[in-house]
């Protein structure tokens, strides 16, 4: 065969990641479960089709690709991956690459990496962000495994990801799962800011009964400033929408019950087992899953009374900072993460990289990142510690206090926002409540603590004779 690469799965992702690729001169095999999707896609290609080989089988596909191949899987998160792997390898020589580009959970790939490095074969768990116009136009995408074998796809990948300032937003991170682990992080960061952002929002319109074309002038401005983000740039057309079926607003018919395919959630149990505190993060799960209770809360105002009652909403400047706030608190619990998961995993997680393979493509992207990569170069302690972030935090936490205070005292849930001012509050707070902790642990556990004047564990209280 001819075609410099394989792709199989040609969902809304799969397609536009061979349109990419094909846009970029790269000839690519195709495959998809249905004949007749393989087909419509090629067919569909227009211009492109030259570069585009549709295939018919497995043994089709790998027969069409020049080698050494590599082979990348489209295909959804899970036993499909496994299914395809075991079906591929024995039509595969050596030296081929298989490619997993879906949302895996990054042990599913550590197990599979190692599979691979026990056959002595080349594996590659990239993540890849920017949903369909992303993997289309430019994603970010985050690698991991086998190091030679991303060297040898790196100039396709490369190709295909979204540039920033002519920087290409593709990076190895690391061995086996590093690009996916990377990948739900970003995820859980997703869901952090789609959820603080959330929270404004219902400020704004439970709160201050601000009309939803305010809301959605309110986030454009913001668009313009320090927010500046893809996310806080789609708030704004998502406010402005109108109902397809009517007149009203989109926004106003919307279920508020809010799905998810997992990779946030994976993010917050990561976090748990690592004993990394995200607790931005873990309250934006907690709010979907909070969502999906939609009987529950009615019964809840149905006994308790509506929450979320008209008040006197702070000024928009102050709501602006408090976002702000929340944001490089956030980014900077997902950051300690990423290192913390670096030394327990021995990855070597390049996190200046990370911020920089953020900063386009994916759906995280904002003017933020940029700093928050000279940031993460210039010093080594955490982010909200760190020169420049420490001093916008400085400027910015009152608001967020005053936010949070007046939302709570007037019924508004502000779970991720809350969480924020809460972990700031703990992180800047050399002698806490633990030592109570402590003391009951030991009282009921016997289990020790260490003193202030002694650092060993194995003092107790006087509890028993
Ligand atoms: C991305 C997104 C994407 C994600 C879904 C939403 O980076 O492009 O994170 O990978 O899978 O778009 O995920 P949920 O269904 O969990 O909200």
């Amino acid at each position: 065969g001819t075609s410099r690469i394989g792709l199989i799965g040609l969902g809304t992702m799969g397609a536009a990641l061979a349109l990419n690729m094909a846009n970029n001169g790269v000839s690519v095999a195709v495959y998809n479960r249905t004949t007749q999707r393989t087909h419509d896609f090629v067919d569909g290609a227009g211009e492109l089709a030259d570069r585009l080989t549709a295939t018919e089988s497995l043994e089709d596909l790998v027969a069409a690709i020049a080698p050494p191949r590599a082979v990348v899987l489209m295909v959804p998160a899970g036993d499909i991956v496994d299914d395809h792997i075991a079906r591929l390898r024995p039509l595969m020589d050596k030296d081929d690459l298989i490619i997993d580009a879906g949302n895996a959970n990054f042990r599913d790939t550590i197990r599979r990496a190692k599979a691979a490095r026990d056959d002595g074969v080349p594996y590659l768990g990239i993540g890849v962000s920017g949903g369909e116009d992303g993997a289309r136009h430019g994603p970010s995408i985050m690698g991991g495994g086998d190091g030679a074998a991303w060297e040898r796809v790196a100039p396709i990948l490369t190709a295909i990801a979204a540039k920033h300032d002519g920087t290409p937003c593709a990076t190895y991170m690391g061995p086996d799962g590093a690009g996916h682990f990377v990948k739900a992080v970003h995820n859980g960061i997703e869901y952090a800011d789609m959820q603080m952002i959330a929270e404004i929002y219902g400020l704004l319109r439970d709160g201050r009964g601000a009309s939803y074309d305010d809301i959605a002038a309110l986030f454009e401005r913001w668009d313009g400033g320090p927010l500046q983000s893809y996310l806080v740039e789609i708030t704004a057309k998502v406010c402005a929408a109108k109902d397809p079926r009517g007149a009203g607003p989109l926004l106003a018919v919307i279920e508020d019950t809010a799905g998810q395919k997992g990779t946030g959630r994976w993010t917050a149990i990561e976090a748990q087992h690592l004993a990394a505190p995200v607790p931005v993060i873990e309250a934006a799960v907690a709010a979907r899953n909070m969502s999906a209770l939609k009987d529950r809360r009615a019964a809840g105002e149905a006994r308790f009374g509506a929450g979320a009652q008209a008040f006197d909403v702070p000024g928009d400047a102050t709501l602006e900072r408090a976002l702000i706030a929340g944001k490089i608190l956030c980014y900077s619990q997902g950051f300690d993460m990423l290192s913390r998961a670096s030394a327990d995993f021995d990855w070597s997680l390049p996190l200046p990289e990370i911020a920089k393979v953020w900063r386009a493509g994916c759906i995280i992207r904002s003017a933020m990142l940029d700093d928050m990569a000279d940031a993460l170069t210039d010093s080594d302690t955490s982010l909200m510690l760190s020169g420049g972030f420490a001093n916008r935090l400085e400027d910015a936490m009152p608001a967020l206090r005053d936010v949070v205070a007046r939302a709570i005292a007037a019924g508004h849930a502000v779970p991720a926002l809350a969480g924020a001012v809460t972990y700031f509050d703990t992180m800047r707070t050399a002698r806490g409540t633990a030592d109570m902790i402590q003391g009951q642990r030991d009282f009921f556990g016997w289990h020790g603590f260490a003193r202030l004047d002694d650092a060993g564990r194995d003092h107790h209280g006087p509890w028993v004779d």
